[in-house]
């Protein structure tokens, strides 16, 4: 699909500073659900019952064993071509960054570099009272072992931002600098939905960055967008890059 408008393609040289800005999209093709596509975690569970503190206080072991079962699944797959092309990417524009809702750490497993996720990593355990991160096995049995204890007595949570949670302060910070500056940001697999995050492609285009879209589906960003690619992010991106690559040879 790709073949860029002359006027978008002229924008890229080696120096160009870019952000992947990335949703849960880009690892549908690896096999893991989105939250809002028609078969989507939302569309089969409550949020606010998997998601939130308040769920969590409710059940932990219901919402342990959502997230357990998320780590497995998770474990089981690998990067698919999207995230391995920001690689190539990152090998071509050296002074580029990739900031991510996921928490799956597929974008790391890829060998994608300068990454911030903004709604922290599946695999990091944390204290739900003290916060401290845990030591504790990736994969246990809530029912048989019970939920692990910090030594302030807190119960083991996931370390990823629930709904109703703030989102770490100094990733969050880090990423938005890098929003300010980039030259182009590529929104990719995000339904641009959920805030704060949703406002990184709104403010890199009132930065004057040029914000290309790629999702099979509209968003509330499209219209926004200088160029918005409706399809597969593990189609799109590998055209993309051998269309700069070829470009800038
Ligand atoms: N390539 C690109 N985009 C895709 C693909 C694909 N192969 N498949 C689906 N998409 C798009 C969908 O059209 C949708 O717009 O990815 C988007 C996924 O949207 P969501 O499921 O809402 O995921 P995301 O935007 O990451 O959600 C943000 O919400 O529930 C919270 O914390 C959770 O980080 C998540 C946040």
């Amino acid at each position: 699909m790709p073949n860029l408008p002359d006027h978008l393609l002229r924008r890229f040289t080696p120096e160009t500073r870019i952000a992947f800005f990335t949703g849960a999209g880009i690892s549908a093709e690896s096999g893991i659900p989105t939250f809002r596509d028609k078969d989507g975690y939302w569309s089969k569970y409550d949020p606010m019952r998997l998601a939130s503190v308040q769920g969590f206080e409710a059940d932990p072991e219901l919402v342990w064993n959502w997230y357990l079962y998320r780590r497995e699944k998770i474990m089981s797959v690998k990067p698919n071509p999207g995230h391995a092309s920001i690689t190539k990417f990152q090998k071509l524009f050296p002074d580029s960054c990739v900031i991510t809702q996921n928490v799956d750490g597929l974008h790391k497993q890829a060998g994608n570099q300068n990454i911030y996720e903004l709604h922290g990593n599946i695999f990091i355990t944390r204290c739900l009272e003290c916060r401290q991160e845990m030591d504790v096995p990736m994969i246990f049995d809530p029912a048989k072992e019970g939920i692990p204890r910090c030594d302030c007595g807190g119960l083991a949570r996931p370390g990823v931002v629930w709904f109703g949670e703030s989102l770490p302060v100094q990733t969050l910070s880090d990423a938005m600098t890098q929003v300010q500056q980039v030259d182009v940001l590529f929104t990719i697999g995000s339904s641009t939905a959920v805030y704060p995050a949703a406002q990184i492609p709104f403010d890199a285009r009132n930065n004057g960055a040029v914000v290309i879209e790629i999702n099979p589906d509209q968003t509330p960003f499209t219209s926004h967008a200088d160029l918005a690619m409706h399809a597969p992010s593990g189609v799109v991106l590998p055209q993309l890059f051998e269309e700069l690559y070829a470009a800038l040879a």
